[in-house]
């Protein structure tokens, strides 16, 4: 496995293999890797003869008072797990190589960033809008792999692709859990074993919204409250936002929802040094296309 930690040396490499005819897929990621992460590696790897991930804990995605000092830096077993996922070149750069001294650049999508994540955390979505392009101009890929989990940051970038003629294919992957149907993530970790359990609340609202559409249940305000109900059950957590809206405008689903709309998840737990935030998503889809006959 290659360890590239230039910008210079990425876009060579990566224009020798598309020189040869090679598909390159990219995996952005910020490290401490997790089956989640490992799961997109695999759907890179259907996409494309050549898997990179990068690794990059981003400072410009984090707001002052976030975790970036916290975020979990584990270089050494990301890299066996890269290893071991056969992941054929990891990125790797350095702050400076990135942002070098002086730089004064930034790419902004407007109003998909304003909801949701956005609305807390002014910046966020700037932050990853810039090194995100920053990433596919270094690693210039055919295809990069974001996850669903995070679903607007996935819609951000699809939206910033096809505005800024970005030569790049956009695909997503499903949601990993773990096996108590939390969402996988790097913050898990930073909870408490107590805490952690109350993080189920998360999925397991997204199952209950789920079930109720599914037995006929449309009602924009009724599934929001019982998704309410089920994440008041966790008391250490604080609800930052649950919310119905358009998968691809992101707008506020109708009063009865009538198309595939997104329900978007996120809570506040207190956890040792400060809060973690974790969201979870899921689609819920009003008409379900009926199952397929099974083959004779
Ligand atoms: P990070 O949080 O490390 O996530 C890297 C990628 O893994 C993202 O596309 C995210 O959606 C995906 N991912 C995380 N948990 C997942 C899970 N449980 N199932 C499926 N996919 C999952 O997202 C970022 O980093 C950064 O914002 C980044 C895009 C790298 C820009 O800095």
């Amino acid at each position: 496995m290659e360890l590239i930690r230039s910008v210079a040396e990425a876009q060579a490499r990566s224009d020798a293999l598309r020189a040869q005819g090679q598909r390159v897929a990219v995996v952005p990621t910020m490290g401490c890797l997790h089956a989640g992460h490992l799961s997109l590696v695999e759907v890179a790897r259907r996409h494309a003869d050549v898997v990179w991930l990068t690794i990059f804990v981003n400072p410009t995605q984090f707001g002052p008072g976030e975790d970036f000092e916290r975020y979990p830096r584990t270089t050494e077993a990301d890299l066996d797990a890269c290893r071991e996922a056969g992941v054929d070149a990891v990125f790797l750069p350095p702050v400076e190589e990135m942002y070098p001294a002086g730089a004064q650049t930034s790419v902004d999508v407007s109003d998909l960033t304003r909801p949701l994540c956005g609305k807390d955390r002014p910046g966020h979505f700037q932050g990853v809008t810039t090194v995100v392009t920053k990433l596919f101009l270094a690693t210039k890929p055919t295809v990069a792999v974001f996850g669903e989990k995070d679903f607007q940051q996935l819609a951000v970038i699809r939206r910033m692709v096809r505005d800024l003629h970005f030569d790049v294919q956009v695909v997503g992957g499903a949601i990993a859990r773990e096996s108590d149907g939390v969402a996988m993530s790097s913050r898990n970790r930073l909870l408490d074993p107590a805490t952690r359990r109350e993080a189920r609340v998360l999925s397991l609202a997204l199952e209950a919204a789920e079930r109720a559409v599914a037995a006929g249940e449309r009602r924009h305000a009724a599934l929001l409250h019982l998704v309410t109900l089920e994440l008041e059950k966790a008391p250490h957590g604080q609800l930052d936002y649950a919310e119905l809206r358009d998968p691809e405008s992101l707008e506020p689903a109708p009063a009865e929802l009538v198309a595939p709309t997104l329900l978007a998840l996120a809570v506040r737990f207190e956890a040792g040094g400060g809060a973690v935030r974790l969201i979870d998503n899921r689609l819920l889809n009003p008409h379900p296309s009926p199952e397929a006959p099974p083959c004779s």
